[in-house]
């Protein structure tokens, strides 16, 4: 079964073409960052109407790149929440357009399940059942994932997420949008024991977190600095940024590793934007290693937001028996906010 999946959840225009029996044969991407970078964040309303210029050309290039044409594709995937209202109403009304008019079937994916999914798009995959540590701009959870739709939440942020933690340490020392990977750029250049930050509760027994208070202590070190001497050195702005990073990467290891033994599992799947942070990649590693466990990254290109994971989740759940083909089912919603838990096939009813 070959499947043309839509992401358009927030910022970046995905488009992608999965098998169900070879996996992924093509996928492409637009990414608004540039557009979005002047305003400092995503501006909703310019979000949507660029979703609206790029998705019909990227379906001809992905479709050209996977060698097929729209009648070879036998369903139509699209990311239905959580996300923006707005940009999610794009690609779901694409995506039920066309399947509505070529007669298929549509199905609609929750957007952390694709992420979730996603490293089993690497060589080698991870094989079930494994701890998942999603950590994008909008969310921060851990989840025991049994198989595809088997989704136990076993901790998760009580306020911002970890991409937030490092999107709005990044705003206040000046770096631009998306602060994740120029906080982390600016980091390498900084010792991260200049600066004491706290672990917010990394040794409370649950398994949450909680980062609302790391941006707190960025900002009181800042301004200590400014009446001290008046700004931050060059130095100590990549000093503060290596600290942000440690005192992160540090809480989301800690309690991924608490995770896996609760579990008495020792496979870890990272995804989600942070996903593609280096010093989190290797503090990870390092870690699981050490309980002779194994660590499963997506494909760098495939941690940030993405069409292929949209697809791929699909075809997943489709092989799992977890989809309505229906052909004539056309009414549909987008949901911007939606547990993960709830898509789960094991969930109470
Ligand atoms: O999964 P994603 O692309 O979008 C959401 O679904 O939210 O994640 C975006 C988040 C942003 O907060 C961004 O700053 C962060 O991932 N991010 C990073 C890195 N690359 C992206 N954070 C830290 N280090 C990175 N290298
Ligand atoms: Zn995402």
């Amino acid at each position: 079964m070959i499947i043309l999946g839509y992401e358009s959840s927030c910022d970046e225009t995905g488009v992608a073409v999965v098998s169900t029996q070879h996996g992924l044969l093509a996928h492409r991407l637009h990414s608004q960052i540039a557009m979005h970078r002047e305003y400092g964040g995503v501006v909703p309303e310019l979000a949507s109407r660029d979703h609206i210029q790029r998705v019909l050309p990227l379906t001809r290039e992905t479709l050209q790149a996977a060698g097929l044409t729209l009648d070879q594709v036998d369903a139509i995937a699209y990311t239905a929440g959580p996300g923006l209202a707005g940009a999610l109403l794009v690609g779901a009304s694409v995506a039920r357009s066309m399947a509505w008019a070529l007669q298929l079937p549509a199905i609609p994916v929750h957007h952390l399940e694709g992420h979730l999914l996603s490293p089993l798009l690497a060589e080698p995959a991870p094989a079930f059942p494994f701890v998942a540590l999603l950590v994008s701009g909008g969310h921060t959870q851990l989840m025991k994932v049994e198989g595809v739709g088997q989704y136990e939440l076993l901790g998760e942020t009580l306020d911002d997420a970890a991409g937030e933690a490092f999107d709005k340490s990044a705003k206040l020392l000046g770096l631009g949008y998306p602060g994740g990977p120029a906080l982390s750029n600016l980091a390498r250049q900084g010792r991260a024991d200049a600066f004491d930050l706290p672990r917010p509760m990394l040794h409370s027994p649950d398994l949450d977190f909680s980062f609302s208070g790391l941006k707190t202590a960025v900002l009181t070190r800042m301004k200590a600095l400014e009446r001290q001497a008046g700004g931050l050195s060059e130095t100590q702005r990549a000093d503060l940024a290596a600290a942000t990073e440690a005192a992160i990467v540090d809480v989301l290891a800690g309690k991924a590793i608490k995770a896996l033994k609760r579990s008495r599992l020792n496979r870890l799947v990272v995804a989600g934007g942070v996903g593609a942070n280096g010093p989190l990649r290797k503090k990870l590693l390092d870690a699981v290693r050490l309980m002779n466990g194994e660590v499963f990254f997506p494909p760098l290109d495939l941690c940030t937001d993405n069409g292929a994971m949209i697809a791929y989740a699909a075809a997943m759940r489709v092989q799992a028996g977890l989809v309505d083909l229906d052909v004539n089912n056309h009414s549909f919603t987008v949901r911007p906010r939606w547990e993960l838990a709830e898509q789960s096939s094991t969930a109470a009813a």
